[in-house]
C-alpha cells in the first residue's frame, strides 16, 4: 500500500487558540535545563504551594471510591452534589433548585458547555480585558470572537462601562464577568454589578458570572452576583479548585439562573453533558462535603492571602518604574512595568525568567497590549520566598530598564 509522508495536517482552529499560563512553561524548562531553578509563579494552584485539601473532602472522595461509586454518574451530577449546590446558592441569595444545577469537570467545563449551548459561530462574547484566558480558548474553539472590554487600572480594575456598551452589537450573545478577578484581584462594587445587570438584560444577553474567587475575598465571602437579580439571565459558577484547595480534582458547579428565559440553555448545556457522560464521579461526594460541612479552611486561606497581597502590592510599589494596583481577592497581582521603547510585556517576563528564574505571565497572554508592560504574579509562596523573589525581580527590572538608555 501506498502511504504519504505528509505529516497529518491540523485544524486551523488550533491556530487560533492560546494559553499563555501553561505555553510559558516551555520556555521555563529550557532554562531549568541550562541550570538555573525556575520559581514558578506562572499558575494559581494553591496545593503547588503547600495549602493542602481539607480532610474531610478527602475522606469524603476515598469513602465514595471504597463504597464502589466508581461507575458513570448521572450526566448533570449526582443528587445529593447537586441538592448542595442549590442550597448553597439559594443560601447566598440566588435560590434555584437543584434541576438547574450542574456538577462540572471544575468551572472550566460549564464555560464551555454554557458557551458551546448558546454561542454560535460568528457571534461576539463580551470578554473582560485582560481576561483569564479560558474564555477566548473556548471561543476560539466553537469559531466564536471575543470582544474585549477594558477594565480600568486607574480605577482599581473596575470595567469601562461606557466602552461596554459602545461594544454591544446584534451579534453580542453573553457578557462574561469574572469577579473576584483573575489576573487582577479586583472586587467590583454593588453599583458596578448592577450597572452591568442592568446593560445586560437590555440588550438580552446571557450574564456568565465567574465567581471561583466569591469565598477569597481578604475581608471575607464576596457576594454572588446574581443575588442582586435572581430573575436575570445570568448563569453562576464556582468549583473545588480554588477556595476549598482541590483544583486537580475537576470538581464544579454551575447554577442556570431561575428565570424561564433560561429554560432553553439550560435544556441545551444538559444535552450536551449527556454527550461527556459525566464529571468524575468520586470527587462529586466532595461538592456535597464542601458544600454542607467545616470551612474554616478559608478563614485561614484568606489571612495567609491577605499578607501576601500586602507584601506584594507594597514590594511592586516602591520598585522604581513599577506600580501596582492592590488586590482586594484571589492570589494575583497585575504589576506594571515602565517598558524602555521598543520593548513588550514578554521581552520583559522572558528576560526576567532568563536572569533570574522567576516565571510570570505577560499581560497580553490575558488579552492587554503588549506595549502595556503589564504582568501577571500569582503570590501562593511563602512570605520569605516571595521577599526573596521580589527581590531579584527588583534587580531585573532596575537592569531592565536601563538595557535601552
Ligand atoms: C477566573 C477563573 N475561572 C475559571 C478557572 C478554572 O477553574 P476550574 O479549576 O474550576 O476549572 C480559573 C482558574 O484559574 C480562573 O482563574
Amino acid at each position: 500500500m501506498a502511504s504519504s509522508s505528509a505529516p497529518i495536517r491540523t485544524a486551523r482552529r488550533v491556530d487560533r487558540f492560546t494559553y499563555a499560563i501553561r505555553q510559558v512553561v516551555a520556555e521555563a524548562r529550557k532554562v531549568e535545563q541550562a541550570g538555573t531553578k525556575v520559581r514558578y509563579l506562572n499558575i494559581g494552584d494553591p496545593n503547588a504551594f503547600g495549602f493542602l485539601t481539607p480532610p474531610h473532602l478527602i475522606e469524603a472522595v476515598e469513602r465514595a471510591m471504597r463504597d464502589g461509586h466508581n461507575g458513570y454518574a448521572p450526566s448533570p451530577g449526582i443528587p445529593a452534589a447537586r441538592e448542595a449546590a442549590a442550597a448553597d446558592f439559594t443560601a447566598r441569595g440566588v435560590p434555584l433548585d437543584a434541576d438547574r444545577v450542574l456538577i462540572t469537570s471544575g468551572t472550566s467545563e460549564g464555560i464551555e458547555l454554557a458557551l458551546t449551548a448558546i454561542v454560535d459561530e460568528g457571534e461576539e462574547v463580551l470578554v473582560p480585558s485582560p481576561t483569564y484566558p479560558l474564555y477566548t480558548a473556548v471561543l476560539a474553539k466553537i469559531g466564536a470572537e471575543p470582544v474585549y472590554y477594558r477594565t480600568d487600572p486607574d480605577n482599581g480594575w473596575l470595567p469601562d462601562l461606557d466602552h461596554l456598551r459602545g461594544l454591544i452589537t446584534a451579534k453580542t450573545r453573553a457578557l462574561v464577568v469574572i469577579d473576584p478577578n483573575n489576573p487582577t484581584g479586583a472586587i467590583y462594587p454593588e453599583s458596578m454589578r448592577r450597572a452591568l445587570i442592568e446593560l445586560a438584560e437590555s440588550h438580552g444577553l446571557v450574564i456568565l458570572a465567574d465567581e471561583v474567587y466569591g469565598d477569597l475575598g481578604f475581608e471575607g465571602p464576596v457576594p454572588a452576583m446574581a443575588a442582586l437579580a435572581p430573575d436575570a439571565a445570568i448563569i453562576s459558577y464556582s468549583s473545588l479548585s480554588k477556595a476549598y484547595l482541590a483544583p486537580g480534582w475537576r470538581a464544579g458547579w454551575m447554577g442556570i439562573g431561575r428565570t424561564p428565559r433560561l429554560d432553553a440553555a439550560l435544556a441545551a448545556i444538559k444535552k450536551l453533558a449527556d454527550g461527556r457522560l459525566c464529571s468524575p464521579a468520586p470527587m462529586q461526594y466532595a461538592v456535597t462535603a464542601a458544600l454542607t460541612g467545616d470551612r474554616s479552611h478559608q478563614a485561614t486561606f484568606r489571612r495567609a492571602l491577605a499578607e501576601r497581597a500586602a507584601l506584594t502590592t507594597a514590594r511592586f510599589n516602591e520598585m522604581p518604574g513599577m506600580s501596582v494596583v492592590a488586590p482586594r481577592a484571589a492570589f494575583y497581582a497585575m504589576p506594571r512595568v515602565t517598558l524602555p521603547p521598543g520593548r513588550t510585556d514578554v521581552d520583559f517576563v522572558l528576560g526576567l525568567l532568563r536572569a533570574t528564574g522567576v516565571l510570570c505571565v505577560y499581560g497580553s497572554g490575558f488579552g492587554l497590549p503588549a506595549e502595556g508592560g503589564y504582568f501577571r504574579v500569582v503570590f501562593l509562596a511563602s512570605l520569605p520566598e516571595l521577599e526573596s523573589i521580589y527581590k531579584d525581580v527588583a534587580g531585573y527590572a532596575a537592569e531592565f530598564a536601563s538595557s535601552n538608555e
